[in-house]
């Protein structure tokens, strides 16, 4: 797989601290035409299942936030489409970050964006987000309204809080909701995801109801409590009914865990 690229923070941004010294600018122009067609296949080999299963919000803020099949986002000309609907940016890192800075980046309406794209052997996989997973996957959900205001709040929360303990279990809510999320719609389960959204085998897994998987209902209680193993397939989703479902569960989790 490639590499991250190293780059100097060049970004000053008033509002952010612990976030500050991971702040980076996108170097569109120095992605090579591989790189663009890595995307572009990427994108392709996503869309005609994602057509399909993926929720109305997703497929809507696909379209809102102006993404190309043909070229990487530009992540100023994503956020300018963004930022005047919720109020939410894209925003360019260096990579992954620790979680007081992720934290604060969310609680802004700044989502940490890595720009680098993985390398043709790892299409399916990539053990550390990329641009790819970020934007596709991510990006879209941060243009529907009500999502927008959970991702904010989940933020400002976990930066409230100082018990791992804590932490760990909003770091179960994130998980089940924004990286492998599902909802009910039109009488359907349909995902919204970004595991789910920027990957094909776990998407698979989940419109076939591959074996052993349990789709329940969205539950925070359960959620909180469900022990998370990343290196499977996902044996248990849970589904919501709409997207105030999981803001309302967010409120409730800092009101308990706070
Ligand atoms: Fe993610």
């Amino acid at each position: 797989m490639s590499t991250p690229v190293v780059e100097s923070p060049k970004i000053f941004s008033p509002e952010l601290v612990a976030a500050q010294p991971y702040l980076i600018e996108q170097d569109w122009a120095a992605y090579t035409s591989e790189q663009h067609s890595i995307w572009t296949e990427l994108v392709t080999r996503r869309m005609p299942q994602l057509e399909q299963h993926a929720c109305s919000a997703y497929l809507e803020g696909f379209e809102q936030i102006g993404l190309q099949v043909d070229q990487l986002p530009q992540l100023a000309r994503v956020s300018a489409r963004l930022q005047p609907r919720t109020g939410w940016n894209s925003t360019p890192v260096s990579g992954f970050l620790p979680s007081d800075a992720f934290f604060e980046m969310l609680a802004a309406r700044k989502f940490p964006t890595t720009t680098w794209i993985r390398s043709r052997d790892a299409m399916e996989y990539t053990p550390e987000p990329d641009i790819f997973h970020d934007v596709f996957g991510h990006v879209p959900m941060h243009a529907h309204p009500v999502f927008a205001d959970f991702l904010e709040h989940y933020g400002k929360v976990c930066a409230s809080l100082k018990s791992a303990e804590a932490l760990e279990r909003m770091g179960r809510l994130f998980w089940f909701t924004v990286e492998f999320g599902v909802i009910h719609e039109a009488g359907k389960i349909k995902v919204y995801g970004s595991g789910l959204i920027s990957s094909h085998g776990e998407c698979t897994h989940v419109v076939e109801r591959g074996a052993g998987l349990e789709i329940r209902e969205f539950n925070l209680d359960q959620v909180l409590h469900t022990v998370v193993d990343v290196s499977k397939m996902q044996p248990v989703l849970y589904a919501i009914e709409s997207f105030d479902q999981i803001y309302e569960a967010a409120k409730e989790a800092e009101s308990r865990l706070t």
